[in-house]
């Protein structure tokens, strides 16, 4: 299976969760690019047999817990083409003295669903990656595992 993990990061925590995932899908005989969403495009992305999108949630223009903004343009850029992939899974990295803990995961949701395309695993949503580094590195890689098992 092709599958490409587009993430975009701030501080690098959503960057590392995702180079995680990406040795675990390729582990299991996947052909994994990763690419930034500043650098990506829709119609690339459609190409793939699965897309795993990463982002952190941000505060942008007084909006709370949305996706970074390199991730919003892109997922704005593919409802107005409305090319999505046919799957998709979605993981983040957020913090749970937020209001509205990790909301780029449901917005990234929200979109793709809107666009057609099929979720594969419950999305994962990563609590101050830094502050618990190695209880967040197991999350990470068990949850790369599921998604192994259900594509
Ligand atoms: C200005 C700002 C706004 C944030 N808003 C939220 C938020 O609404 N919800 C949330 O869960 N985390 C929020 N966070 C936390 C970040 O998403 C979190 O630190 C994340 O790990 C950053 O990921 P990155 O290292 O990939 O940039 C915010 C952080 C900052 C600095």
């Amino acid at each position: 299976m092709t599958i490409l993990i587009v993430y975009a990061t701030n501080s690098g925590s959503t960057y590392l969760a995702g180079e995680r995932i990406m040795k675990i899908l390729h582990s299991g005989g996947h052909e994994v690019e990763m690419v930034e969403a500043k650098n990506a495009r829709a119609d690339q992305i459609k190409k793939f047999d699965l897309v795993v999108f990463g982002s952190p949630s941000w505060m942008i223009g007084g909006a709370e817990s949305v996706p970074q903004e390199h991730m919003l343009t892109l997922l704005e850029q593919m409802r107005r083409a409305r090319k999505a992939p046919a799957r998709f899974a979605a993981y983040g990295c957020g913090e749970k003295s937020f209001t509205i803990f990790c909301g780029a995961v449901d917005y990234i949701d929200t979109v793709l669903k809107s666009l057609g395309s099929k979720k594969v695993l419950a999305s994962l949503k990563i609590d101050g990656y830094y502050f618990h580094l190695l209880d967040n590195q197991k999350i990470v890689d068990k949850w790369a595992g599921e998604l192994l098992c259900v594509i």
